[in-house]
């Protein structure tokens, strides 16, 4: 085949998204579409990019962010851009800004992503508005997430199973949302704002879920340490007595007692799988980073502030520092500093690589944006999974790490036209340097731009190119109804 394109990427090693061994070939975009993979030599081309010695794969995309509000204030989104990611899936946890009611006293998730995250928006369709005033350099799909339909329907009275009526009100809120193009629910049953939610509430509205075509439930589960298996368990249970989809968010097992857990969490989720559709993300790292709440410290071996609303002063020093600063324990240093965000260090890195060779697992940074001092996830989490768990601990070949980050990510969202290189498909791409690619960023310096990103293409257009970012900005937002139609 031959034919006139308007940017050709020519020798590069070509990763699908299939998980399929790399080979070398061309690439061909026009109109914001892959026009060809495989040989182009014939070719004519308005843009012509050495790809050789590089790795060509689908822009990656990142499964779990609250990346809502950061799209519409920074909507550079150099910390994705920066790192391969094209397009983000936003509203995890429980908490989108769609639709959403913020009253000033709501408790944690809420205001997490930082002051921006304190606006909501009554509808989809409001918010998908806003977003294309932004145009945001990444793609974005939308979770609704069931502590923001509470806070539309329960006001900041939270604390509290949802009344008849009021479920009610929340399924057709969720109904109308899916009408309005997003992609499915998201709990956090972990957080104050739901976790006085009965596996009844969630049951109800993954019901609403599975009347939508390619529509998903994601979970973070009501307990990451002690009582994961429990959790685990509810979280299945309520999307299989939904026939729901389920995707379990950044999967752990979280404090000392629990190390070495995920043998047995992997095990109940490889069973579900036989009567079941479940998959999961994680990042990677053995920290993690919320809301600063006492029973997260209790799971961690150290407790990093990162923002505080009182005491900003404070965002980038450890809690045992700060209480021995104060003369106080750290229970009643959490309250002063209260509300607040932290990095937790409670995983084991054993653990950690189980999760991540586990096939059903995706990835996702979880990165949190307009925070102070953030897990440095934010800006590496892609990197990180190339250089370290591919290039040094070879846990993973290149081509499985970016399945992981392309085809099997759009396929558990319903993502249809993207994920994979393909004739047809919008022509999201990463180019990168396998031998090279690494994240900078640290717990110290978490705002490092990663090494090794060459090229990133937004439907088509460069959106980085020779170490620079494009002022021009394609990024999309991404209709279920669009995508389910094929
Ligand atoms: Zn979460
Ligand atoms: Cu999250």
């Amino acid at each position: 085949m031959i034919g006139d394109c308007d940017t050709l990427i020519r020798g590069a090693l070509i990763l699908d998204g299939t998980g399929a061994a790399g080979f070398p070939g061309d690439l061909a975009i026009l109109d914001g579409r892959i026009a060809a993979v495989g040989d182009c030599s014939g070719w004519e081309a308005e843009e012509l990019l050495e790809g050789r010695g590089l790795a060509l794969a689908p822009g990656f995309i990142d499964v779990h962010t609250h990346d809502d509000w950061a799209v519409l204030s920074d909507p550079g989104m150099a910390c994705k851009i920066t790192q391969g990611v094209t397009t983000v899936i936003a509203g995890n946890c429980g908490l989108s800004a769609a639709p959403f009611l913020p009253h000033a006293d709501l408790p944690a998730p809420f205001f997490v992503a930082g002051p921006a995250s304190r606006q909501g928006f009554g509808s989809v369709t409001a918010y998908r508005q806003a977003l294309g005033s932004a145009r945001p350099a990444v793609n974005l799909a939308l979770l609704v997430g069931h502590a923001s339909l509470r806070s539309q329907v329960m006001g900041s009275d939270l604390a509290r199973p949802a009344s008849p009526a009021e479920t009610i009100a929340m399924q057709e809120a969720l109904d109308l949302a899916l009408r309005q193009g997003a992609i499915g629910l998201s709990s956090g049953l972990d957080y104050p704002a739901a976790a006085e939610a009965p596996a009844e509430e969630l049951v109800a509205l993954a019901r609403v879920v599975a009347q939508h075509r390619g529509a998903v439930y994601t979970s973070h589960i009501r307990d990451e340490g002690d009582q994961v298996l429990e959790a685990l368990r509810e979280a299945l249970q309520t999307a299989g007595r939904a026939a729901a989809p389920l995707v379990i968010s950044h999967h752990k097992c979280a404090g000392r007692a629990n190390y070495g857990r995920s043998v047995e969490t992997l095990a109940m989720i490889e069973a579900a799988r036989a009567e079941q559709v479940v998959a999961l993300d994680a990042y990677p790292y053995v920290a993690s980073s919320t809301s600063l709440l006492p029973q997260f410290v209790e799971d961690s071996e150290a407790v990093k502030i990162i923002w505080s609303e009182p005491h900003p002063e404070m965002a980038g020093r450890w809690l045992e520092e700060i209480a021995a600063a104060w003369d106080l324990d750290q229970r009643e240093a959490v309250q002063r500093l209260s509300p607040a965000g932290a990095i937790y260090f409670d995983m084991d890195e054993g653990d950690l690589q189980r999760i991540l060779a586990y096939g059903p697992t995706m990835i996702g940074s979880d990165g949190l944006p307009g925070t102070g001092r953030p897990h440095p996830r934010l800006w590496g989490a892609f990197p990180r999974v190339l250089s370290r768990y591919v290039r040094e601990q070879r846990l993973l070949s290149l081509a499985q790490a970016v399945h992981k980050m392309t085809g099997l990510s759009a396929r558990t969202f319903g993502l249809s036209d993207r994920g994979l290189l393909k004739a047809g498909l919008q022509a999201d791409l990463v180019l990168f340097d396998p031998e090279s690619v690494e994240d900078l960023a640290t717990f110290d310096k978490p705002e490092q731009v990663a090494r090794g990103i060459e090229a990133v293409f937004v439907r088509g257009q460069a959106a980085l190119l020779q170490g620079g970012l494009s002022a021009s900005r394609h990024g999309r937002f991404l209709d279920r109804r669009d995508m389910a139609e094929g």
